[in-house]
């Protein structure tokens, strides 16, 4: 098998200022599939084509924002090779127990020095995505409800000490940098995206200076037809749009920024190109972040760079 160690993204933890406004947000309008609540009282989601349990989980709290963000891995093996790495490299990390996500395995929890805290797992509960798993069609009627993304994609964090982020990723969780944006003075990187996989980014930092920022999660859609279509789909729910549709010069991707009720950002986005770790990262100059952000318009817009939970 060619992919070992970090498989893929595995699930976002999000606080909501009013839990049913948002529960009514994330499944009528993005299109999620609500697959559970606690006796915490959060509610989880997963897009439709995703297989395993819940990829999107919401809690109700007065500050809106992210909770933590998660990574599966091959199994349990590396989970617990993960965590001897990351303690050697000099990390505390913490072991959340089977069970208290739903239909979650052990997690190994260890906060970033950017202040966000990243979990891996190795085990969630694969409850299939509707299609069967002999001669199946391509896709179902989940498909054409709401946005209707297809998975979680990534997400961008902001935070302090991104170099030392990327140093975690690259050099203990065995991720490599696709893409970054220099500083303005050029010695080092204002932005970084990070791939465990084939895909321009499982996820991306930007340097800021408070802890543990949410700038968005983003979730993937299957055609830019789709990326206009979700826009639309805003449009007619009065969703507050902040950047798009465009393209990012950054990986490529087609987009659109919007935010949920709560103020927390999201992205639906399609395309980007596939690297593979042996490529040379491409780098922009800060006086080019206005094309890496928006291609066409070539503009750094400023909620871009200041508007975060
Ligand atoms: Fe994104």
């Amino acid at each position: 098998m060619a992919m070992t160690g970090v498989l893929r993204p595995g699930h976002a933890q999000v606080r909501v200022l009013n839990l049913e406004e948002a529960v009514r947000f994330y499944r009528d309008v993005l299109g999620l599939v609500e697959t559970g609540r606690d006796t915490q009282g959060r509610v989880y989601f997963k897009c439709w084509d995703e297989r395993d349990h819940n990829s999107y989980i919401i809690r109700e709290a007065d500050s809106a924002g992210i909770d933590f963000f998660a990574f599966k891995v091959l199994d349990r093996a590396t989970l617990d090779r993960l965590e001897a790495d990351l303690r050697a490299y000099g990390l505390a990390t913490e072991r959340i127990p089977a069970g208290e996500l739903l239909e979650t395995g052990e997690r190994v929890r260890f906060e970033l020095p950017s202040g966000h805290l990243i979990e891996l797992y190795a085990e969630k509960k694969a409850i299939g995505n509707g299609i069967p798993t002999v001669n199946p069609a391509p896709w179902h009627g989940a498909r054409e409800h709401g946005i209707a993304p297809v998975r979680l994609d990534h997400a961008l964090l902001y935070g302090p000490d991104i170099a030392q982020v990327q140093k975690i990723f690259t050099e203990v969780l065995g991720f490599y940098l696709v893409e970054r944006v220099l500083t303005p003075d050029g010695n080092g990187n204002a932005a970084i995206w990070l791939s465990c996989s084939h895909k321009v980014h499982d996820i991306a930092f930007a340097e800021y200076p408070e802890k543990g920022k949410l700038h968005h999660c983003s979730f993937m859609m299957e055609s830019w037809e789709q990326v206009l279509r979700a826009g639309d789909i805003m449009s007619m729910n009065k969703v507050a749009v902040d950047i798009g549709p465009t393209r990012h010069g950054v990986t490529r991707g087609c987009t659109i920024y919007a935010w949920d009720p709560s103020g927390n950002r999201f992205e639906t986005f399609m395309g980007g190109y596939q690297p593979y770790p042996d490529f040379e990262p491409l780098t922009w100059t800060f006086d080019n972040f206005g094309q890496g952000l928006d291609y066409p318009q070539r503009k750094l817009h400023e909620t871009f760079l200041t508007v975060v939970t």
